[in-house]
């Protein structure tokens, strides 16, 4: 059954352990104002621990993903009022993709339609991502004449070659879903109608595995990017007895399954839970 955050800017649903969270302003292209922000990290948090959760999927109604930051209600009223209320919008967005980048849970980012701008926050929050072909995605920043701030100018950085990242950030011209698969914005792009049953089918992979390694994979993932190689492979380590800690029967019995058993081989899928 669906549900709504109080002021109806975000639903979810929670379906064979999929938590379905949707940006909810259909008639505002998804764009994020004060109150979704606000509203996104009181659904996340909500749904991060529970037993009946194992993946997130980040999704919009309609026919947007997000339109990215509301310019009237996240800028320009804000604006209006002073700069502590600037302060204030921008900790709320960003706290909530921050939490989202660090999610207990593995996060797929479902691309249905538009994403601009501070939709990168978001995207790039998410560990998977996937489009429809036809969804368009922008750095529209420069077309009304802001640099593209709020981290999407890292995003785009972090997800694309120099190259591609100046003339994304600099042309304001939109990727096609399959233009952004191509790119590295996104790992696949699929037709529409096949969107979510991809996702779900990924989704359901990522069930079938252990959760605490798959926590430590994408945090590993995310981490060693700003480290040596040699910061990498002892945070590595470290990291890996840490998982050890939290779970010290998984690679046991996967390893017993595979070596005495041979009920399963770790390079053609996982073992049983
Ligand atoms: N901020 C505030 N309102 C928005 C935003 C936004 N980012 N995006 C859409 N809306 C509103 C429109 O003002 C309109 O409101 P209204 O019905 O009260 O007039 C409604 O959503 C529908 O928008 P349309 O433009 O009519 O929808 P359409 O489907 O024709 O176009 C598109 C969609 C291309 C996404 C267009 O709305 C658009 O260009 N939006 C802005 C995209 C953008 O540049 N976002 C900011 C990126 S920069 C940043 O995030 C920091």
């Amino acid at each position: 059954m669906t549900e709504t955050s109080p002021k109806g800017t975000v639903a979810y649903e929670v379906v064979d352990r999929i938590a379905w969270v949707k940006f909810n302003r259909p008639d505002k292209r998804n764009c994020m104002s004060p109150t979704l922000n606000q509203e996104m990290l009181e659904v996340i948090e909500s749904l991060e621990f529970r037993e009946d959760v194992g993946v997130l999927v980040l999704t919009g109604e309609g026919t947007a993903w997000s339109a990215g930051m509301d310019l009237k209600e996240y800028f320009r009223e804000n604006e209006q009022k002073g700069l502590w209320a600037t302060r204030k919008a921008q900790r709320q967005a960003y706290s909530w993709w921050e939490r989202l980048r660090w999610y207990h849970k593995p996060t797929i980012a479902m691309v249905n339609g538009w994403c601009f701008g501070g939709g990168y926050g978001p995207l790039f929050s998410c560990d998977l991502a996937f489009a429809a072909e036809d969804a368009q995605f922008g750095l529209s920043e420069i077309n009304w004449g802001i640099l593209p701030g709020g981290g999407a100018s890292k995003v785009a950085a972090e997800l694309l070659s120099f190259r591609k990242a100046m003339y994304h950030a600099m042309m304001g011209e939109n990727l096609t879903g399959t233009q952004a698969a191509e790119w590295g914005l996104v790992n696949e792009a699929l037709p529409g109608d096949k969107l979510k049953e991809r996702v779900t089918e990924v989704a359901n992979v990522l069930l079938a595995k252990n959760a605490v390694a798959l926590k430590a994979t994408k945090d590993a993932v995310r981490r060693v990017r700003e480290m040596t190689y040699d910061n990498a492979e002892d945070y590595l380590i470290r990291a890996q007895e840490a998982a050890n800690s939290f779970d010290a029967h998984g690679r046991k019995e996967a390893t017993r399954q595979f070596i005495d058993e041979k009920s399963f081989k770790p390079g053609l899928g996982a073992y049983d839970l």
